[in-house]
């Protein structure tokens, strides 16, 4: 069953053109002068219950935009979203309480209150009885390990167990979708790999619908079961991750290790190169061209000290697709 469905979903934001000087200002006032931003153009997707989503694309692209029309912040300037069987916009109480918005780079949460008391506000803002407040705030401070922070102002947390305890303001009603807008930027490694590990746990147990914008793409390939890519407010790519894998199969990853200094340019013939560091190159290379590279480097005597061949990181399929802007 889907649960959000979008119909050439568009989003155009007018900007006001602003003239400098006073006498521009007066008559700016009287003449108002707009230009138009198209942020999301014609999306169409459909999202079923219990996928994790991941929404991808470079800054600009039109992530937040989306999201703000699906829980219905923002109207859509054309088209049309159902979500839960809602018109978004019209922030029924009933919608409001199936869905959850989490901003990575927002706080919604008082920091001079320890992370209780806010809970104790958001149970009573929808209405969470008793007994689903203390299941779930038990579970989930239990799966993100806050349990013995819970008492203590937010202020004195790290960024990262905030955030903790953002997510769970944000689960503890039970949502039926949470967006998460950019939930792990600036976090430390050890806080984004203990909220993706929550984020595929807590699906498995609720079967809650989760779309996810991150510029991490680690956050994205452990997370997501598909990706939207977009670029320039269009969609690009639709599909899930071993999809995207499988499209670029025809790719490897050639790694060389040299045991002196070498100008890694003088290896761009082969393929993309994609990181040079401590005599270490990795290249992208067309997989059946593997054999004659290797004979060539070999039979040039380059000092290397090792070969080896892995896959494609996701990261780099990504970027590649968003390059050639891949219709889907
Ligand atoms: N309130 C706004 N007014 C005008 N333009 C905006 C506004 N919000 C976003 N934009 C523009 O719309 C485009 C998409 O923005 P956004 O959805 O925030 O992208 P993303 O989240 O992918 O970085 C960008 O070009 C951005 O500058
Ligand atoms: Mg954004």
């Amino acid at each position: 069953m889907s649960i959000i469905n979008a119909y050439n979903l568009s989003k155009s934001y007018r900007i006001h053109e602003k003239q400098e000087g006073v006498k521009n200002t007066i008559k700016d006032f009287f003449n108002r002068k707009y230009t138009y931003k198209d942020a999301v153009i014609n999306l169409n997707m459909t999202i079923e219950k219990g996928e994790i989503i991941g929404l991808l694309g470079e800054n600009g692209a039109g992530k937040t935009t989306t999201l703000k029309m699906l829980s219905g912040i923002l109207y859509p300037t054309y088209g049309k979203v159902i979500v839960l069987n809602y018109t978004p916009t019209q922030r029924k109480k009933e919608f409001l309480k199936k869905i959850a918005f989490v901003m990575g780079n927002k706080s919604e949460i008082n920091w001079d209150l320890p992370a209780v008391d806010t809970f104790r506000y958001q149970k009573l803002v929808y209405q969470v009885p008793n007994e689903l407040y203390n299941k779930n705030i038990n579970l989930l401070a239990e799966m993100l390990n806050v349990k013995h922070l819970l008492n203590i102002q937010l202020r004195r947390l790290s960024l990262g167990e905030r955030m903790k305890m953002e997510l769970i303001n944000s689960f503890l009603y039970s949502p039926e979708i949470v967006f998460l807008d950019e939930p792990t930027i600036g976090l430390d490694l050890n806080s984004q790999i203990a909220i993706r590990k929550f984020l595929r746990q807590y699906r498995e147990e609720r079967k809650t619908t989760i779309i996810i914008t991150s510029h991490y793409m680690d956050d994205i390939e452990e997370t997501c079961d598909r990706v939207i890519l977009l670029s320039k407010g269009r969609k690009i790519f639709d599909g899930s991750i071993s999809e995207v894998s499988r499209l670029y199969s025809t790719n490897k990853v050639l790694q060389l290790v040299f045991d002196k200094a070498v100008n890694p340019l003088e290896f761009a013939k082969y393929g993309e190169i994609i990181e040079f560091k401590d005599n270490t190159l990795k290249l992208i290379i067309r997989k059946e061209q593997y054999k004659s590279i290797v004979t060539e480097l070999i039979g040039q005597n380059r000092n290397i000290t090792d070969i080896s061949i892995t896959n494609v990181p996701f990261k780099n399929i990504v970027n590649q697709i968003m390059a050639e802007g891949r219709i889907s």
